[in-house]
């Protein structure tokens, strides 16, 4: 069991939530990944990060595994990715996801990884750094693993880019407004603070790429974004009374008329290891 903290939220360690809630948000992070959206944030990643047949990667926070799954397609049967997550229910669930390609996937904390130093040619970081306690401490352990000349990539959402049209820019304002409460300020600003960190942390040839992901329907939106998503209980809202009900009969009224919109930039940062 992780350490009491004072500002968690539920990816910071899923071991502790029910088993209901860590299956439900295991698959939301699934249904994530197959978004077109998410895809080309990853796809811009890949492109970042450019692994190689016969390189050793690592997928730290991996989740239930399927990036890890997609860049062993990329290193190959010569190369190996090993998926790393704090959460054993999520590392189990990984095991029974496997396809029998050339992924090890074992449990740990970025922050204090059981693994020998500069043993990977290149990290995959993808929205785990919001949720942990110290970014920079994790970072530096994502750096030590890595070998001189190896690549770290790091994917972030910037909670605070996110913004509406076609519903009433007051009804939107209280509905953003409200999320930002409910986030830890690591949680609303980390994409856009990775590319300082790694020039903190003396990367070189720093590469920062946001992607704006544009969501042109409430359905398409609902993926990745919880205040559009009707499926989440009312009794998670934390609105004024009402506001639940009025948001989504303006966002079903932009959807039927074609004209809603949510964007959200999620940022992509490389750097090399010296
Ligand atoms: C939002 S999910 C992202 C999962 C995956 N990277 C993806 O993009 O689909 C965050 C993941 O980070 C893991 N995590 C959180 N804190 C961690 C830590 N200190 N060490 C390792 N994994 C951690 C969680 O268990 C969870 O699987």
């Amino acid at each position: 069991m992780k350490p009491a903290q004072m500002d968690r939220t539920p990816f910071a360690d899923l071991d502790s939530q029910p088993s209901e809630m860590t299956a439900m948000l295991l698959a939301a992070l699934e249904a994530m990944g197959r978004h077109p959206e998410i895809r080309r944030v990853r796809e811009t990643a890949w492109q970042a990060l450019r692994p190689r047949p016969g390189e050793r990667l690592l997928d730290a926070g991996s989740g239930a595994g399927d990036v890890a799954r997609w860049l062993a397609t990329k290193v190959g049967p010569a190369g190996e990715v090993v998926a790393l997550d704090y959460s054993a229910a999520t590392i189990a669930a990984a095991v029974q996801r496997h396809d029998g390609s050339n992924v090890r996937y074992m449990t740990g904390d970025v922050s204090a990884m059981n693994l020998p130093a500069g043993s990977f040619d290149g990290v995959w970081c993808e929205r785990v750094l919001q949720h942990v306690d110290d970014a920079d401490a994790a970072l530096a352990e994502l750096i030590r693993v890595t070998r001189p000349g190896g690549r770290l990539c790091l994917v972030d959402t910037d909670w605070e880019s996110l913004a509406f049209d076609g519903v009433p820019a007051r009804l939107a304002a209280t509905i953003v407004a409200d999320m930002h409460g409910r986030l830890t300020p690591r949680q609303r600003d980390m994409g856009r603070t990775l590319r300082r960190r790694l020039i903190r942390a003396r990367l070189s040839d720093v590469t920062a790429t946001p992607v704006t992901c544009v969501f042109g329907d409430p359905a398409s939106a609902a993926v990745v974004l919880p205040m559009v998503n009707p499926m989440v209980p009312e009794a998670a809202w934390t609105t004024p009374p009402g506001v639940r009900d009025e948001w989504f009969s303006y966002v079903d009224a932009a959807g039927a008329r074609g004209d809603f919109l949510a964007i959200l930039t999620i940022w992509v940062v490389t750097g090399t290891v010296g």
